[in-house]
């Protein structure tokens, strides 16, 4: 044995016999973890929060939180002689005079960026696929709360700088703490210490940046991996994979391996594009000053929907007794997330409520085989985007060489009116999908292969689908909507709680009552004789087509070498 590995057991002896260890470990590393690609989505949300902090590690060295005034020295020529505020000037110095730093400035910013973005693909996997139903309902509740910081943290990120850009963004939040009824400019004083924009700011913001949210984000991650490790993962229907097993790799060797390569892809995909793409650059916007803002100011992507919410809503302000109810800022930057985020929260339970559905789920659907909600994800997000594409109202107006105004009048119509329409298609295209599943189990798949029979008749060759698909298709759930109830006793009173049960009825009927089911036992083993047969029937024409090639002329020869 050689001396190193003997000092290595000697090491981990040592902490097992403080820590108990080893148990632990052999278990956990035997551990398995199932396989999809989706599932890589959460690790690149985690990935790219590693590089946040390896990044913002390094710029907390240079920033300098201050709202203090002073004149800028540095070696950005245009912005020479300037005052403005020392937060703004140290970040000057950061992007043109600290080694690296611009890099790591730009690397903070995209690894940001990508944060949130898988985050929000990753509860979309999620919501699609109804991995957030019993057991995991607590999981989703922390991740709704991991976004909600995640949002939190970027904007107090994003504000930090003080040049013009990020002010405007302060000066909107500030406008939507003023909106709110009764406490709203308290409110505003307290956070900003007396008058917009103040001196305090900056400094305060960078404690919630740097301390308390990213503090919360990796309280509540821990919790959500290890609820994660915990209830295990969910998996995808296929062949031996059931509600009660995980079928995948272990964590040692080969998920370790791929999740240590993986997050180095993750770095060097950000640290390649922070190289080569300009993102934030402040040395352009100048200094913020209040009485000032640029055409065409935008905030990162992941705040455009409160953005667009802001600027589609109209400008309904009312009076009441001497006091100002801002409605058109209340509504839409406070009250419609306000009711999102809690949707959001609550719709496990929701659904469950809805469809009565109170089981436990290991197993995943496949979304078309969930076609209400697949349905409300898909008008979720079209509302989402139409909101997103509100807030570059200006940009596309611009562009595109529209009228700002009829933009804005057509968003607030469309905000209505396309959701419940992709609602409808997107169900539609559900329903489609399961009947097309439905076909390839009693029919099989059509090869390609048109063959003409000997008496003419043109046919399509159908083959019966693997085993593997067809364990992923009969995976498929039986879900009856729930069953009328009484409404009322013998003696013709009404029953307590009619009134929610009859809803809940109405629901499960809303979310389960259009569904293609699975054919029967009966209808299989017929539709596989025929296939039999027809196989049978194609075979020695198939046959014959293998030994014809094709000719110059488009014709075809008999191939005596496949004879
Ligand atoms: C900081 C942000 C987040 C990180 C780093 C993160 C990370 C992860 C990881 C690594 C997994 C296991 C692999 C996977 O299923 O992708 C996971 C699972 C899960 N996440 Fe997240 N997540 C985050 C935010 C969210 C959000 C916003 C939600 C939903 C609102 C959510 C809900 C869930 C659920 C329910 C699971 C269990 C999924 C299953 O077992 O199939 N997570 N998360």
């Amino acid at each position: 044995m050689s001396a190193t590995v003997k000092t290595a057991g000697k090491t981990v002896g040592w902490v097992d016999d403080r820590l108990a260890s080893s148990n632990f470990l052999k278990r956990s590393m035997g551990k398995v973890f199932p396989e999809h690609w989706s599932f890589m989505l959460g690790e690149i949300a985690l990935y790219s929060f590693i590089v946040v902090l390896l990044s913002g590690t390094y710029l907390t060295l240079f920033f300098k939180p201050s709202m203090i005034e002073i004149v800028y020295n540095g070696s950005y020529v245009p912005l020479k002689g300037v005052e403005m505020s020392e937060a703004y000037a140290s970040t000057l110095d950061i992007s043109f005079d600290i080694r690296g730093g611009l890099l790591m400035r730009q690397v903070h910013h995209w690894s940001a960026l990508f944060f949130i973005a898988a985050i929000s693909v990753h509860l979309c996997r999620v919501f699609f696929t109804g991995a957030f139903r019993k057991p995991r309902e607590m999981n989703w509740v922390i991740g709704v709360g991991l976004l909600t910081m995640a949002l939190l943290a970027g904007f107090a990120g994003y504000s930090l700088p003080d040049d013009l850009l990020s002010g405007t963004g302060l000066r909107i939040a500030q406008g939507i703490m003023l909106s709110i009824p009764l406490v709203g400019t308290y409110l505003s004083f307290f956070v900003f210490g007396g008058e917009f924009p103040g001196t305090d700011f900056v400094s305060r913001l960078y404690a919630v940046h740097i301390l308390v949210v990213p503090g919360l984000i990796l309280a509540l991650l821990t919790a959500h991996l290890i609820m994660v490790w915990y209830q295990k993962h969910t998996q995808f229907p296929g062949p031996g994979r059931t509600n009660d097993n995980v079928v995948g790799y272990r964590l040692m060797p080969i998920y370790m391996a791929k999740a240590g390569g993986f997050f180095f892809i993750v770095f060097g995909v950000i640290t390649l594009i922070s190289g080569l793409v300009t993102i934030n650059p402040i040395w352009l916007y100048g200094p913020y000053t209040p009485d000032q803002v640029t055409a065409g100011s935008q905030p990162d992507w992941y705040i455009g929907w409160l953005e667009g919410a802001l600027r589609m809503m109209p400008n309904v302000e009312w009076n009441i007794f001497g006091y100002t109810l801002s409605l058109n800022i209340l509504v839409p930057a406070a009250i419609v997330p306000g009711i999102i985020f809690t949707i959001m929260g609550l719709y496990p339970w929701i659904e469950q409520w809805a469809t009565g559905d109170k089981s436990e789920h290991h197993l995943l659907d496949r979304p078309r085989n969930a076609p209400v909600r697949t349905a409300l994800g898909a008008m979720a997000l079209t509302f989402y985007i139409l909101l997103w594409v509100g807030g570059g109202n200006d940009l596309i107006a611009a562009f595109f060489d529209l009228s700002i105004n009829s933009i804005t009048w057509i968003l607030r119509f469309a905000i209505f009116i396309v959701p419940p329409l992709v609602f409808v298609a997107t169900k539609r295209i559900c329903l489609g999908l399961q009947r097309r599943d439905r076909d390839k189990l009693l029919h099989g798949f059509e090869t390609g292969n048109i063959l003409r029979l000997p008496h003419g008749e043109f046919i399509e060759i159908h083959a019966p689908v693997s085993a593997e698909e067809r364990a992923v298709l009969m995976a498929k759930p039986n879900r009856p909507p729930l069953p009328a109830v009484e409404e009322v006793d013998e003696n013709g009173v009404a029953m307590p709680g009619a009134r929610a049960a009859r809803l809940r009825t109405k629901l499960s009927h809303f979310f389960y009552a259009d569904d293609i089911p699975l054919p029967t036992r009966e209808e299989l083993e017929a539709a596989e004789a025929h296939l039999r047969h027809e196989v049978e029937e194609a075979a020695p024409v198939v046959d014959e087509d293998r030994r014809l090639v094709p000719a110059h002329d488009g014709s075809v020869l008999h191939d005596p070498a496949n004879d």
